[in-house]
């Protein structure tokens, strides 16, 4: 079975039962910002699991396309990989174990005839935040499955995906041992002191794997065998002159490069351009190892060719159809800085090593941090040197200045959209007010939001616009902004069509892909936007002034703005 067809069939399943497909959304999360990546598929539906209504009803599904960098340094086997799509069924707060187990054996069972001897299942063995999961064993026996394990929360617990929000115990479903799909009752919020606080709603919250279990149903014994890898192996094999499976080095090296360049035109598709903080870097430190390992083939081509291998296993997704061509630019560009500071970088490693037995942990840190050196290169060069390097005090260097990064993060994201949600959701009707701000005083009705983060310390808000603005031009803007603020306006939400909302004047990025019936948003006559986010119901709840820290741009014919409640 292919790639295609598994998505499919999935999502035909669910929405015979009942499902909504919601849209693949993108790799940046806009209404989570306690995480970096999307992870997994419900982070867009954060806002929907703690219980705000959904536009699209109760029951939802879809394909979402997901980043976890956590083991980065395990890709290389079988079975890892850093990007993934990920199959999720959701309740939110409408059916719960029962169903839930029920679809997932009906769906293995029937639909992928998957027989169910090879299923085996995990519950949560309970705890003092949460009993012991005796219900949902029972349903697993009731399918006569044996063969089943309670395990604590390490392995049969999910979420929060960062450090609040919504979470819970879950089952987890294994095919001859390898997990495949995670069926989560979420009905915990874990809030900043890390209390379990009962939700108000109890929602499922279900994952799969689509290379896992491609590779499984296909009986490949190696995700990137299946065709959500293979295009991308032939392309390497082809360019390096080797084989894939021939050895265990190459096999493995090729397999990071597939990962990584694949990761990476996803990450440049959904808007990042390598850079040093956040999910630039994320996207920095993926082409550079990619590069360090296509050295190891001989380095004897260009990573960017490889993106045509990621088009042709994903022809569907736009966002890689219509931003080929940058991503090309942004790898090759980086593989090209890379390649520069690599040979600066090789200079002052031989240097700094002179005359020494082993590299000095602080110099190998500098070549690491300054220089763009992967971990994997410096222990090379040793090597090749016989020079000691020592991973273990290296990785306690790291370690030290992991915990400085991780508290300033912390920080940053600090009580993120779950727990403050009130912040939040000011800031978060306050980029409506911008928006249309924008509009009136640019006198430029062509103006739509192109991207938006907002945490509880700020608003983003990416907007299409040519020039920069004018001191006067953003004064008008904030002052606009206030006026409306002041008047008290209300904020009404209506469920209706897409037409509909096209036809009452709502605004909002039609090449979004809206599901058929949307929210919109009023703000007194103010504005009118189709939207998903949280809202203040009156804007008198906005507790402060709305203040313009930072106008800039953001991409070519893109402005971005940051503003804040003062
Ligand atoms: N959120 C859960 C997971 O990622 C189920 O999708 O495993």
């Amino acid at each position: 079975m292919r790639r295609k067809e598994l998505i499919k069939r999935y999502i035909q399943f669910f929405i015979s039962k009942g499902h909504k497909e919601i849209k693949n959304s993108s790799l940046i999360p806009e209404n989570d910002p306690t995480v970096l990546f999307t992870t997994a598929g419900m982070h867009p539906l954060v806002p929907y699991l703690l219980g705000q209504p959904h536009a699209l009803g109760k029951r939802l599904c879809n394909v979402q396309r997901c980043i976890r960098t956590g083991d980065i340094e395990e890709v290389g086997d079988p079975f890892h990989h850093t990007f993934f799509e990920m199959l999720g069924n959701w309740s939110l707060g409408d059916y719960f174990k029962k169903e839930s187990i029920n679809f997932s054996f009906e769906f293995l069972t029937k639909e992928l005839k998957i027989p169910k001897e090879k299923i085996s299942v995990t519950c949560f063995k309970g705890d003092k935040d949460c009993p012991k999961d005796e219900e949902s064993a029972k349903i697993w026996e009731s399918l006569n499955i044996k063969n089943i394990k309670f395990l604590p929360k390490e392995d049969n617990w999910w979420g929060p995906a960062g450090k609040t929000g919504p979470c819970g115990p879950d089952t987890e479903i294994f095919i001859d041992g390898i997990e495949i799909w995670n069926n989560v009752f979420m009905q915990y919020n874990k809030n900043e002191n890390g209390n379990y606080i009962p939700l108000t709603q109890k929602n499922v919250d279900t994952g799969m794997g689509v290379e896992r279990v491609i590779s499984i149903i296909n009986n490949t014994g190696d995700n990137y065998l299946t065709d959500c890898f293979k295009p991308i192996i032939l392309l390497i094999e082809k360019k390096s002159e080797k084989n894939y499976g021939k050895n265990e080095k190459d096999t493995r090296t090729m397999r990071i490069i597939a990962d990584h360049i694949k990761a990476a035109s996803f990450i440049i598709a959904d808007g990042i351009t390598p850079g040093n903080k956040e999910q630039g870097y994320i996207l920095r430190r993926l082409i550079r190892r990619a590069v360090k390992y296509s050295r190891e083939l001989g380095n004897n081509f260009s990573l960017s060719e490889l993106v045509e291998g990621v088009y042709q296993i994903y022809p569907e997704y736009e966002i890689i159809s219509k931003n080929k061509e940058k991503i090309i630019y942004e790898i090759k560009e980086e593989e090209e800085k890379f390649l520069k500071t690599l040979e600066k970088g090789m200079n002052l490693f031989k240097k700094l090593t002179e005359n020494k037995k082993e590299i000095e942990c602080k110099d190998s840190f500098l070549l690491y941090q300054s220089y763009g050196f992967p971990v994997e290169l410096i222990e090379e060069e040793c090597k090749k040197r016989g020079i000691i390097f020592s991973k273990e005090k290296f990785e306690e260097e790291c370690n030290i200045h992991k915990e400085l990064s991780r508290t300033a993060t912390q920080g940053k994201f600090k009580s993120g959209l779950a727990d403050n949600s009130e912040k939040t959701t000011q800031l978060h009707t306050c980029s409506h007010l911008l928006l249309e701000a924008l509009r009136k005083v640019l006198k430029d009705n062509s103006i739509i939001q192109k991207g938006s983060n907002i945490t509880p310390d700020r608003l983003r808000l990416d907007f299409n616009f040519d020039r920069k603005l004018t001191d006067e031009e953003l004064k008008e803007v904030e002052l606009l902004v206030n006026t409306q603020i002041e008047k008290n306006l209300e904020v009404t939400r209506k469920e209706m069509s897409l037409n509909d909302a096209k036809k009452e004047g709502a605004r909002g990025n039609f090449e979004d892909r809206y599901g058929e019936r949307v929210s919109v948003y009023t703000i007194g006559n103010f504005s009118k936007e189709i939207c998903a986010g949280p809202h203040v119901k009156r804007l008198g709840e906005i507790k402060g002034k709305f203040k313009i820290i930072k106008e800039e741009s953001s991409s070519a014919g893109v402005r971005r703005i940051k503003a804040i409640i003062t």
